[in-house]
């Protein structure tokens, strides 16, 4: 006999033919989410103070209101411990109201609740994780409120949750590569063999057991997977939840950022609506980047259609960034209801390089096209053209052009040519054809 929620679940998918993942009345998930996640500014060391701290200033600059409404608490919330009877227990010494009673102030704010967990048997910080309490941690999030929940890829334990084989991505360390950043079966035997689905893979099997507890709540819930672009995610991400990180973890320096930007622009077709390679937390306002690398960071972030959670003390945060993080043309590039696809590297002969990733990109938009042009160079500026032409979409002749970082209309241009500093980014909008 079939249980109430299974019931409940094919009710769902009935309901919601049109979207990629299970959800009660799936109606957000459409767009990459936005909004601020605790990890970066603070790793393990949270409470409830930093956390509403961080959801006023989204309201205090304007950010809620340019549609960064998460406010998504990660790793380190719980008991340390172990489960209370079964259930992973909020910390009460750094959530002395409880989960429920900080989502409770978020959505008093107009925002949005998330919490993490691991579809492991710990978290990566070593707290009580999700495999195999899917329905239980599910049911807890979901009666505390919970909106949004990023599920991490850490402590695959027992062994027998291991995959079969190894996925080919560059960016992990258990992989053998070649110079060129290629996998071959010579050099790692345990490589899937070609054309292998990866939804027999166990890692597929623990990350869907998830996407069905959320589904079988009566509370709309993302599922947001942190799973490193492992186990060729990109295939079935979609099917799965709303995003997907694609890489390791991001660091607040500019080899993390010209890192990802290089494996995700091999892995671009996978990000349409409904489902979103993840390239990581912002690192905006964070480490040693400089003026022109954070805008870069930010600008290649929005065009890819990564998801931009803020990874920031948002308390101290310089105008400078706010208003990047607010900046009118990405943000509406990144949030377009129409268009889906993101902006994809031109001009560019797919060579690998983490250090010194593709330069030109673009991407059609409700606003016309976006282009980007990256000075990967450590020191010296580079001269940078948009030739109409070479642009997919485009082609000779004259358009109206607006400058994405000072909203300067340049009037109508047969080219658009700029110095570009070190680690910078010239950053268009092409127009009407004029
Ligand atoms: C709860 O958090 C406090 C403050 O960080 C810490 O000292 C304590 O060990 C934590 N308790 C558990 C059970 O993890
Ligand atoms: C699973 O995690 C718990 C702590 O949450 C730990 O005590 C236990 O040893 C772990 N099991 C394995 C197989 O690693
Ligand atoms: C691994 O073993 C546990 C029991 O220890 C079982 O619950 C689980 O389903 C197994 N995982 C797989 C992938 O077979
Ligand atoms: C990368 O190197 C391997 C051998 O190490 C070679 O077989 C392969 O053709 C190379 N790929 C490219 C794109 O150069
Ligand atoms: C591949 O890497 C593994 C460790 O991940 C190592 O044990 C093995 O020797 C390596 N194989 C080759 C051919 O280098
Ligand atoms: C920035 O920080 C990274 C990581 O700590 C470091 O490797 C790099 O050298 C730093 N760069 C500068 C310009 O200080
Ligand atoms: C993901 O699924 C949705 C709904 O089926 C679809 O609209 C979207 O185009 C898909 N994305 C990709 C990249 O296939
Ligand atoms: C605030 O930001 C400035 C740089 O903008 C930094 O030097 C300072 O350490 C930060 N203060 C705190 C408390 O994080
Ligand atoms: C920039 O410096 C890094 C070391 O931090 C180096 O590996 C890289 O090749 C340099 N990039 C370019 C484009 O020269």
């Amino acid at each position: 006999m079939m249980s109430p929620s299974s019931l409940f679940l094919i009710f769902a998918l009935v309901l919601n033919p049109a979207v990629g993942y299970v959800m009660p009345d799936g109606h957000t998930g459409k767009l990459p989410s936005l909004g601020w996640n605790s990890w970066n500014a603070y790793h393990c060391d949270i409470d409830e103070d930093k956390v509403l701290a961080a959801a006023q200033a989204l309201v205090d600059h304007g950010l809620r209101d340019a549609g960064y409404t998460y406010v998504n608490i990660d790793d380190c919330w719980s008991e340390k411990t172990g489960r209370v009877n079964g259930h992973i227990m909020p910390n009460m010494t750094r959530f002395p109201d409880g989960i429920n009673g900080l989502a409770d102030k978020v959505h008093g704010m107009n925002l949005n609740m998330g919490i993490y967990s691991t579809a492991g048997n710990a978290t990566c910080a070593g707290y009580p994780a999700s495999l195999g309490y899917e329905d239980v941690d599910a049911g807890d999030f979901a009666s505390w409120g919970i909106d949004y929940l990023k599920l991490d890829n850490c402590n695959v334990y027992p062994l027998n949750w291991t995959d079969q084989f190894i996925y080919c991505t560059q960016d992990r360390s258990d992989i053998n590569l070649t110079a060129n950043g290629t996998c071959t079966q010579q050099l790692d035997p345990d490589l899937a063999p070609a054309g292998y689905d990866w939804r027999s893979s166990n890692t597929y099997e623990r990350f869907t057991r998830m996407r069905d507890a959320l589904a079988a709540q009566k509370r709309e819930m993302l599922l947001s997977l942190c799973i490193w672009g492992y186990a060729d995610v990109y295939d079935w991400g979609n099917e799965t939840g709303i995003s997907w990180r694609m890489s390791g973890d991001i660091g607040p320096y500019w080899n993390a950022v010209t890192r990802i930007l290089n494996i995700n622009s091999f892995k671009l077709n996978s990000v349409n609506f409904w489902g979103h390679n993840d390239a990581d937390m912002l690192e905006v306002g964070n480490g040693n980047l400089t003026f022109e690398e954070t805008r870069s960071h930010f600008a290649f972030w929005a065009a890819m259609k990564s998801p931009l959670l803020i990874g920031t003390d948002l308390t101290n945060l310089s105008q400078t960034n706010i208003d990047l993080l607010k900046n009118h043309y990405l943000l509406a590039f990144n949030q377009d209801d129409v268009y889906g696809a993101p902006a994809t590297p031109y001009k560019w002969d797919w060579t690998w390089d983490p250090y010194s990733p593709a330069e030109y990109w673009s991407g059609a938009s409700q606003m016309g096209h976006l282009v980007l042009m990256l000075n990967p160079s450590n020191d010296t500026a580079q001269h940078k053209e948009a030739v109409w032409s070479e642009i997919p979409g485009l082609c000779d002749g004259s358009y109206e052009v607006t400058d994405v970082w000072t909203g300067q209309d340049m009037g109508c241009l047969q080219s658009y040519s700029a110095e570009v500093a070190v680690h910078d980014t010239a950053a268009i909008l092409v127009g009407k054809r004029c």
